[in-house]
């Protein structure tokens, strides 16, 4: 590959284009087009049934598309397998934590180390100072320090967010999908959910399905806004916010 000229515009880490998905005739994704850049914060909000999760559904290959491409780091994700795209560097958090409740911090964690463990092999698996130090890592970042021997069903529901999301970070993907991840926090936990997605969003792209405008606010470089499954509108927070249409659609509720 040739060096890009300085004066190139950074290619897109994703790249959506035409992305259509129907279901039985409906057309709950509709030639959508979307570009996300590294280091960025993308938030897509919109009314319920929009088609937030299914685009979500669409990258991480759970959903097949109908139409459209989805360009991963130049690689071709409507093409692939679910597992492929998580090992081609795309981590997806559910809006329900998928964490095991009867393991500690510490197993959650190194269960999700990308050297090939499932559930049964990580009880077994020797623990090296690389994984070591990948998990106290990773557990810094997601403020579970003081928690890492804890069982997981003890931690409160937004540190059990945090540790699913210290998970996805132990594969260190470079596309990291969160589907409503501040739903059912205090405010306290919101705040330091958006300062931890800020963190990791460096060196990283970062999509986040929200309908806290708050929270929203405090980490959007971007907002797209989806409506019957096509951009309604996209740009700052400010300029989302006031425009009549979104307003009429979404906000105005
Ligand atoms: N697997 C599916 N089969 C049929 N319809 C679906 C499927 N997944 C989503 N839908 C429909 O697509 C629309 C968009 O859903 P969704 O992406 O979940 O919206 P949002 O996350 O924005 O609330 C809804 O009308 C939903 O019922
Ligand atoms: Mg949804």
């Amino acid at each position: 590959m040739s060096q890009p000229s300085a004066f190139q515009m950074p290619k897109p880490v994703l790249a959506i284009e035409g992305l259509t998905v129907s279901f039985d005739g409906f057309k709950a994704v509709d030639d959508l087009n979307l570009y996300i850049d590294r280091n960025e914060v993308r938030v897509v909000i919109g009314p319920n049934g929009a088609g937030k999760t299914t685009v979500l559904d669409l990258i991480c290959g759970k959903t097949k598309a109908t139409a459209g491409s989805i360009q991963f780091e130049s690689r071709e994700l409507t093409k692939m397998r679910e597992f492929d795209i998580v090992r081609a560097g795309v981590g997806r958090k559910f809006q329900n934590p998928s964490i095991y409740e009867n393991l500690t911090v510490f197993e959650n964690l190194e269960m999700s180390y990308p050297k090939g463990r499932k559930v049964f092999g990580a009880l077994f698996f020797k623990r090296t100072a690389e994984v070591i130090a990948r998990v106290e890592q990773i557990a810094a970042e997601i403020m579970l320090t003081d928690n890492l021997y804890l069982q997981a069903d003890l931690l409160s529901h937004g540190q059990k967010q945090w540790l699913e999301i210290g998970m996805l970070l132990m594969q260190d993907p470079a596309l990291l999908m969160l589907d409503e991840p501040v739903a059912g926090m205090s405010v306290n936990e919101r705040m330091q959910t958006a300062e931890l997605l800020k963190r990791i969003s460096k060196g990283r792209s970062v999509l986040v399905i929200e309908h806290d405008m708050e929270f929203v606010k405090s980490i959007a470089h971007k907002v797209t806004v989806l409506h019957q499954g096509k951009v309604l509108a996209e740009g700052s927070m400010e300029a989302v916010q006031s425009n009549p249409k979104v307003i009429e659609v979404y906000l105005g509720h």
